[in-house]
């Protein structure tokens, strides 16, 4: 299947949003106004329940505290055995889509489908075995599909670089579905300077960024500019 034009004519913008992961838990709230102030277009909580990943996290009360330090959109990715319990705690924490793991959901089209009726936005993860296939029957129910590019559960893991075909196909499984201006391709997992290029390149429009932006020595501000220069000129390639 070729792509109706070429993948950079993609109508969805790039977004840049970090993960709240690596940032400085005992200054959460200037930690997010630094982020905010920097550019960042919204930002991403990695909810970790110790079961379904073996760390933990967040819970809804940590991000409700954090909700009043930004105006920008928060998202859970809810890396979580049990969503369906969980969910509406997290919207009323102040999130506004809800990410949850296929491999977490026995009834996926109806996971998704109460998180609408929460008012939120659903969207669905791909750990990096689960193959595309595994959501081509709820793609009507979400705005984006995150696409895992390292195991979930640490920040500062390494790439998967192996991913990049698979965000292609599923790129390319939006273009036949008529889908490619209304559900985002998300990655997550090692996108730096060095990586966001290939992601961008094989369909990912949405770049969470952790560790890469605190290793920028010209501090938050250069990093979210950079990577987003890296984004955008890859797209325009
Ligand atoms: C993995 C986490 C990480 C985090 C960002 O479960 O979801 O991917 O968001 O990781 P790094 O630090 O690699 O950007």
């Amino acid at each position: 299947m070729t792509l109706t034009g070429s993948v950079h004519g993609v109508a969805l913008p790039i977004q840049i949003v970090p993960s709240v992961l690596p940032c400085d838990f005992a200054r959460l709230g200037a930690e997010i106004e630094a982020l905010d102030a920097a550019g960042v277009d919204h930002f991403q909580w990695d909810v970790m329940d110790g079961q379904f990943v073996p760390n933990l996290t967040f819970g809804p009360d940590v991000i409700a505290a954090a909700r009043k330090h930004t105006t920008k959109p928060f998202e859970a990715h809810l890396m979580t055995l049990t969503p369906d319990v969980l969910a509406a705690r997290y919207v009323e924490a102040g999130c506004s889509r809800l990410i949850v793991h296929v491999e977490a959901c026995t009834h996926l089209h109806r996971t998704l489908g109460n998180i609408a009726s929460l008012g939120a936005t659903a969207a669905v993860a791909l750990n990096p075995h689960t193959p595309i296939s595994a959501v081509a029957n709820v793609l009507d129910l979400v705005d984006m599909v995150l696409v895992m590019t390292v195991n979930p559960g640490f920040g500062g893991q390494s790439y998967i670089s192996s991913m990049e075909p698979k965000i292609r196909e599923l790129r390319e499984l939006l273009a036949a579905r008529g889908l490619q201006d209304r559900v985002n391709i998300e990655v997550d997992g090692g996108i730096g300077p060095n990586t966001i290029a290939g992601a961008v390149n094989a369909g990912a429009n949405v770049l969470i960024a952790g560790t890469a932006l605190f290793r920028y020595a010209e501090g938050l501000d250069f990093a979210v500019a950079d990577l987003r220069a890296r984004a955008e000129a890859a797209r325009a390639a």
